[in-house]
């Protein structure tokens, strides 16, 4: 296929990609601080705690490189699926067109400054191009998720009132059922997906974050389900969900987002098999509560890793949801051996997908830390399941995509 770069861009690109690479985390970490000193309100779009350590500035580098090399080199893995996440991350953000050009101000000043005298002006004309090219296309991707969603993405949030509260792990994860302000239907969402909440702090400004819709499509509800990210000697007690976990009451109003997520239950025969840990399950509670209602009849294998059966979330609400259905095999891994655990037949100690029958053609939905998965994507690989078949969510900037076979 031909590349969308011009000839002499490509050329540059080639000779000097590897030195951008090198240098591309260098370049977006400098980039950020100088972006928010010129649009400091931009401070309220983006993930803080992803600021702090760091994780935003590598999901950035790490697509842009990724961008640049599949101009270049015909044989580099398609970039269609990273697009698609950002895209979708973008649009449940509320990002703008118009804000591609701040972005792509500030990080070819950025390229500059890091790399100083290298950066030549055919070498800053190849770079922009790049950018731009990437910045269109994604541009093109999130106006269509908007028009798609009904959004105008100068207003992308819609109030939504806490209607009920449910304790599911006592002190560590409720469930927020959220019913609109305006009486109109909720958008139907695909199982999986999830929303962003953009929550108000006391200081006046604002911090999105990202909630996995944890049942099936309702006409006039949806529900999230929230663990508390508690503090560590090492780690401060997390900004938004301790909020939402003190702080919001029924009856309180949030703005939240259409529901977006590239990864959501295929339409297919085949059997499903869920995999989680911790608060991983959500959208699997999500798929399976959808296939009762759509196809019962698909055979769908639940396993789920948790400290112990009294942390494991939304256990007995799945297990109702799984008992309707025609043919549901549930394994469970606690690192805690208990009576709870035993009555429910679960396997102490850490996930061990090779002692579960998989069928072949099963369609395989993970979610949890991300060693995790890689642990559970390299058992299933081996026992010979096609890496197109299994899909995965990240609870955060995904640092895998472009590179899921890395230890
Ligand atoms: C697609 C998607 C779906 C999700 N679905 C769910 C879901 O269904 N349920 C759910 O509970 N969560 C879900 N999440 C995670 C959720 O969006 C939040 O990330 C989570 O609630 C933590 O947010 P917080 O504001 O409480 O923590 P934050 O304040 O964002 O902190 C996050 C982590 O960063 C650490 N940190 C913050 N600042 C620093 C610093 N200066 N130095 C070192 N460490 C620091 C904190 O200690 C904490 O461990 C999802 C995320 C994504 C991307
Ligand atoms: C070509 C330009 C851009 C690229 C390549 C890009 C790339 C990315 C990537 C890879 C992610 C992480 C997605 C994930 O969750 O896995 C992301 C998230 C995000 N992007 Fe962009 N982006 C671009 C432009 C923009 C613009 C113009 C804005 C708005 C100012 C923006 C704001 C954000 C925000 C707020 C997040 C979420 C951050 C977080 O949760 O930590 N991006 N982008």
């Amino acid at each position: 296929m031909q590349s969308l770069l011009s000839p002499a861009s490509q050329e540059v690109v080639r000779a000097t990609a590897g030195v951008v690479a090198e240098n591309m985390v260098k370049i977006t970490s400098h980039f950020y601080p100088r972006m928010f000193a010129d649009r400091p309100d931009l401070l309220n779009v983006f993930n803080r705690a992803d600021q702090a350590v760091g994780e935003q500035a590598q999901a950035l580098a790490a697509s842009v490189v990724a961008y640049a090399v599949q101009l270049i080199d015909p044989d580099a893995p398609s970039f269609e699926p990273v697009l698609d996440r950002i895209a979708h991350k973008h649009v449940s953000l509320g990002i703008r067109a118009e804000q591609y050009t701040i972005v792509g101000r500030h990080l070819m000043a950025a390229i500059g400054e890091v790399l100083g005298d290298a950066v030549t002006p055919e070498v800053a004309a190849a770079w922009d191009e790049v950018y731009w090219l990437l910045a269109m296309q994604l541009a093109a991707a999130e106006a269509r998720l908007y028009a798609l969603g009904g959004v105008d993405p100068a207003q992308p949030w819609r109030d939504y009132r806490v209607a009920e509260r449910r304790d599911e792990v006592p002190g560590e994860v409720i469930t927020l059922v959220l019913a609109p302000v305006d009486g109109q239907p909720v958008p139907q969402h695909r199982a999986g997906q999830y929303v962003t909440i953009n929550a108000a702090l006391s200081d006046g400004s604002t911090q999105p974050r990202q909630y996995t819709l944890s049942g099936a499509a309702r006409p006039d509800t949806m529900q999230v389900t929230i663990r508390r990210v508690r503090g560590t000697a090492d780690t401060p007690a997390g900004m938004i969900s301790n909020l939402l976990h003190d702080d919001t009451p029924v009856g309180t109003i949030l703005q939240v987002s259409i529901p977006c997520g590239d990864v959501y239950v295929d339409d297919s025969d085949s059997p499903v098999m869920l995999v989680s840990a911790g608060v991983g399950v959500t959208p699997m509670a999500a798929i399976l509560e959808d296939l009762a209602q759509r196809a019962p009849h698909r055979p769908v294998i639940l396993a789920h890793a948790d400290r112990s059966a009294a942390s494991h979330p939304l256990h007995d609400s799945m297990s109702a949801t799984a008992a309707s259905m025609d043919s549901v095999a549930a394994h469970c891994w606690y690192e805690q051996a208990d009576e709870s655990a035993s009555a429910r037949g679960a396997h102490t100690g850490f996930m061990d997908l090779s002692v579960v029958e998989v069928p072949a053609d099963v369609r395989v939905y993970m979610c949890g830390p991300l060693p995790f998965m890689r642990e559970a994507r390299r058992t299933l690989l081996d026992r010979g399941i096609p890496a197109d078949h299994i899909r995965y969510e990240v609870f955060g900037p995904d640092l895998w995509a472009q590179n899921p076979d890395a230890a």
